[in-house]
């Protein structure tokens, strides 16, 4: 089955309901209730399946993380207030004993969870080169990196990560956000979690913020289990908007994954643009992993240098409705300057390490027709 076909039948089964609505009811409450005290004990127990209180769980909730499995070809998924609250109860699941290895080249928000958070509590954290797998550190019990990094859209080998990480006995947790399953399954490559901001490209408009992670039903325990003890479970109308968004997964993703293709190819041949960052391109430094593992196309975000922060600047102020909004995966076309928003919290030596420029723009491509997009595009590089 196509995942566009999956996406808009998935996780119906986990409503049960008579008679069964084709848009399934919101549970906005934050308690069950129970007509005798033994199945209350099962349930809260956990001996029996069935709800009690909303932070332990919810109909919402569950439909959205069996859509998820279902999408990323997982036993079980759980989902998350946000994409910061899947990534630290994934990476505390999977740790072990063990420190925290994660790619240098990452979201600010994962490196804000290692250097603000873990290393305080004295979880050990380093940052390792992701497109090395050798180099991941000994004494790791769980490695973190996106399938396709942010900001600059770098494809890693996941499946060469993986068998490396299992070597030195640590677990793979994979950040797919930016890739999605529309292009990449990370579980059938070797990969143990997968975590996403369901924020972006699954609910896809922009109008709540999720988290989801999936893997083995050992491991989703794990981190479930972590998600309800700090609170960091989803609102019931959160994950039934998730769910609602997801319906259009497929749709969406063809068209804006298309779409960036063309918009990298024209920002390619555009002489005011130094460099153009998007894996569709045969000039990516990891075309061959969009061979091997993303059917040669890109993702639907991609990144661009212009010549210095001004130059940045005036191209935003031309344009005149593709907006600046510090997120992505929305139906809306949207940018941002990551030196500036999305990787503030790294120094500009680090920046400048990973290939962030003053003058980088990052683009997450939403649905809008392509010519329209071309021309707004054009016009905002004339000035
Ligand atoms: C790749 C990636 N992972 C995780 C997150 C965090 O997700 P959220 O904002 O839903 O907590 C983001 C947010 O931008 C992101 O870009």
């Amino acid at each position: 089955m196509h995942q566009a076909t999956r996406a808009v039948h998935a996780g119906m089964d986990a409503l049960q309901s008579e008679p069964t609505p084709l848009s399934p009811p919101i549970y906005q409450s934050s308690v069950f209730l129970f007509d005798d005290l033994q199945r209350a004990g099962d349930v809260t127990g956990g001996l029996a399946p069935g709800y009690s209180y909303a932070r332990i769980g919810h109909p919402n909730a569950d439909m959205f993380s069996a859509a998820v499995a279902e999408l990323e070809g997982a036993p079980a998924a759980a989902t998350a207030a946000s994409g910061m609250a899947a990534i630290l109860a994934a990476l505390l699941a999977a740790r072990g004993e063990g420190s925290i290895a994660i790619a240098e080249e990452i979201y600010g928000g994962s490196v804000a969870i290692a250097r603000s958070f873990l290393s305080p509590l004295g979880v050990a954290c380093t940052f390792f080169d992701a497109h090395d797998p050798e180099a991941i550190p000994d004494g790791a019990g769980a490695v973190l990196v996106e399938t396709c990094s942010n900001p600059l859209g770098s494809l890693t080998d996941v499946a060469a990560l993986a068998q490396a990480a299992h070597r030195k006995g640590a677990r793979l947790v994979v950040d797919n956000t930016f890739a999605t399953p529309y292009l990449i399954r990370p579980l059938s490559l070797g990969v143990d979690l997968v975590v996403h901001s369901a924020t972006k490209f699954l609910s896809g408009h922009g109008d709540v913020i999720l988290g989801v992670l999936a893997g083995s039903r050992e491991l989703v325990a794990a981190a479930q289990s972590l998600l309800t003890t700090f609170g960091a479970t989803p609102d019931p109308f959160a994950a039934w908007l998730g769910l609602r968004g997801l319906r259009t997964f497929g749709v969406r993703m063809e068209h804006a994954v298309q779409n960036a293709a063309a918009i990298a190819r024209m920002l390619e041949a555009h002489p005011k643009v130094r460099r153009v960052h998007h894996a569709s391109l045969q000039s990516h430094p990891q075309r061959e992993i969009a061979e091997r593992f993303f059917d040669g196309r890109g993702p639907a975000i991609l990144a661009f240098d212009l010549e210095s922060e001004q130059a940045a600047e005036q191209f935003v102020a031309r344009l005149r409705w593709i907006r600046y909004a510090p997120s992505l995966g929305d139906v809306a076309t949207i940018l941002l300057h990551p030196a500036t928003t999305s990787h503030r919290q790294l120094s500009p030596e680090e920046q400048a390490r990973l290939g962030i420029t003053p003058g980088t723009v990052r683009l997450s491509v939403g649905i809008e027709a392509e010519e329209d997009l071309v021309e707004e595009l054009s016009h905002g590089l004339a000035g």
